[in-house]
């Protein structure tokens, strides 16, 4: 290759027929979460639509608080290994967090710090989307937006699209299903939808540009931009 040819890259269509794996999880503790429901429903509706689901409880990513001097010890919290792992052997991931104090659970960003001192990152170019459940009005809404600030941070694609139940107390019958059919149709919409990006961004991925910053720069490591 010349010295100033540019690099079209293009990620492999090897994976083409495999299903779409998914990791899903509530990051909830207690035994009777609504999260928790919302991630079995959840997991329901992605393997319905033919995808598989790796279904996750937040006690198998359960991390110390994190300490930068641990860290400096090569410590590694079993909990943010199995994440990391997790992660990485799925295509996408879907949370269900509780709203604590209008933020998400401390647990939760405990766990996101944990694992995002791998490297590489596990984090960047993963698809997630985010839900919540909540006995109030708003559905726990609040923690998804802070939740989404580390994650994009780190580079996870978070779907657009976020789904919050509002009184969750109530918005589930004995069976574990949410009873009003019109919020039913709209969670699993919901799920289809970030499904159909995910399928679409691993088969399909697009062409990388890259090109100079300034008429007349040679191409090189340093003035290179891509898109
Ligand atoms: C420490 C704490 C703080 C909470 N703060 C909020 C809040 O800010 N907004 C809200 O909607 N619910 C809040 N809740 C209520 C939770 O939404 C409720 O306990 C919910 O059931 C937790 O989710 P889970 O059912 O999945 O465990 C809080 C609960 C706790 C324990």
């Amino acid at each position: 290759m010349e010295q100033n040819e540019q690099t079209i890259s293009v990620r492999p269509r090897n994976r083409e027929n495999e299903p779409l794996r998914f990791l899903v999880f509530s990051a909830s503790l207690r035994t009777a979460s609504y999260n928790t429901l919302l991630a079995k429903i959840a997991s329901g509706i992605i393997k319905k639509h033919g995808a598989e689901v790796d279904y996750a409880e937040m006690s198998e990513f359960d991390c110390p608080s994190f300490n930068q001097d641990i860290e400096s010890k090569k410590i590694v919290p079993p909990g943010a290994e199995e994440f990391r792992k997790r992660l990485l052997a799925n295509d996408a991931f879907v949370i269900s967090s509780p709203e604590y104090n209008a933020s998400m659970p401390g647990l939760l960003k405990n766990m996101i710090d944990w694992v995002s001192r791998f490297s590489p990152q596990p984090f960047n170019e993963k698809h997630a989307l985010l839900m919540s459940a909540s006995p109030s009005m708003a559905g726990g809404n609040k923690a998804l937006w802070s939740l989404r600030i580390p994650l994009e941070h780190l580079g996870t694609r978070v779907f657009p699209d976020m789904f919050s139940l509002a009184v969750a107390h109530r918005a589930f019958n004995t069976d574990g299903e949410i009873t009003n059919a019109t919020l039913a149709q709209r969670f699993e919409n919901n799920l289809v939808a970030f499904m159909d990006l995910v399928e679409a961004a691993k088969n399909y991925p697009c062409i990388k540009k890259a090109w100079v910053e300034f008429l007349g720069e040679q191409p090189d490591l340093v003035t290179e931009r891509v898109e």
